[in-house]
């Protein structure tokens, strides 16, 4: 009998690493950035699962070089570097870990909205580079989070989580959405609607064809003049270039972006020159104890595939699985 084989592309908690090796050979990217594409493709020639990442690109043709392959893991809630077509075509189930970064990645979000509208990160580098000489009531005046209006786009289970946290800090929300919610103290309104109204925008759906550069010259040129975006779900919902060029010119008032396009963002990317666009590296979900579910539920993802089971947490439920070769 031939032992299974998971190849895990980047390092995640051994507690959870320990139970896939209980039933895999475990075959563990050692390096600390994601590996190579020509790399990926090696080690999975052989492989029965992979526990990959978001920056790990699972395309058709990547997917075609794992003929054995019976599960991918995603340890992420977003799954567009998966080509989900491909995968289910193939027999393949694909996990994923929604649910458990619901709330830790809102409250990046928000942490991110604060720190954009009260120029956390300016008054940082301000201390730092000694200009920090008196007490003044001109320095480093920001924006007031009560009686704004935050516009979510996207109201998932993170979007509402976003909602919860405005409402909170008494700020009326509106949001966009396919379907009303109820209960919820935020009005569903259309997308231009939104723009108009917000003083902050929040982005909160998946990356698809529909959504990519869904926010673009046009759609900031609606916006309220000095109104802040926040994207905390993927860096291509947002044309990049068309936000850094109305931050630029002073008519859209910053940004809080915790995804870029590509991540990580080039060097010489315009939003590095804008004091008022506070970027952090895609830590949406990265809280300790967040962390460790997602390995966990990436983990139970392939056991039940090996067990003969889809995935508890399915990005593909409609797959009819291939059976496991023991
Ligand atoms: C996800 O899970 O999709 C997040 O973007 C990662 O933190």
């Amino acid at each position: 009998m031939v032992a299974r084989k998971i190849f895990v592309t980047l390092r995640i908690a051994a507690p959870a690493l320990a139970r896939l090796a209980a039933v895999a050979r475990v075959d563990l990217w050692s390096g600390d950035t994601s590996p190579p594409h020509d790399e990926l493709l090696r080690r999975i020639t052989d492989a029965d699962g992979i526990l990959s990442m978001l920056a790990d690109r699972l395309d058709a043709a990547t997917i075609a070089a794992a003929p054995r392959l019976s599960v991918i893991s995603n340890y992420a809630v977003g799954f567009d570097n998966i080509d989900l077509r491909a995968a289910t075509e193939r027999g393949i189930a694909v996990g994923h870990t929604p649910g458990v970064l619901t709330e830790t990645t809102a409250d990046l979000a928000f942490a991110l909205l604060m720190a954009a509208a009260r120029r956390v990160a300016e008054g940082d580098r301000y201390v730092r580079e000694g200009r920090w000489r008196t007490w003044g009531p001109e320095i480093l005046l920001g924006r007031d989070l009560f009686g704004a209006t935050l516009g979510i786009i996207g109201f998932g289970a993170i979007g509402q989580a976003m909602a919860r946290r405005g409402t909170g800090f008494k700020m009326r929300v509106l949001y966009t959405a396919r379907s009303l919610k109820e209960g919820v103290a935020a009005q569903r309104v259309g997308l231009e609607e939104l723009l108009r109204e917000s003083d902050f925008v929040s982005i909160h759906v998946p990356l698809t064809a529909e959504t990519r550069h869904m926010l673009g010259a046009r759609e900031f040129a609606i916006m309220k003049p000095g109104a802040i975006v926040i994207n905390t779900s993927r860096g291509a919902v947002i044309d990049q270039k068309a936000l850094a060029a109305s931050i630029r010119s002073g008519y859209l008032g910053g940004a809080g972006l915790d995804v870029t396009d590509p991540e990580p963002i080039e060097p010489g990317d315009l939003l590095l020159e804008l004091p008022n666009v506070v970027i952090t590296p895609h830590i949406g979900s990265a809280s300790h104890a967040t962390r460790l579910k997602m390995a966990e539920m990436a983990v139970d993802n392939i056991l039940d595939v090996f067990a003969g089971r889809l995935p508890r947490f399915c990005a593909n439920p409609k797959v009819e699985p291939r059976r496991i070769s023991e």
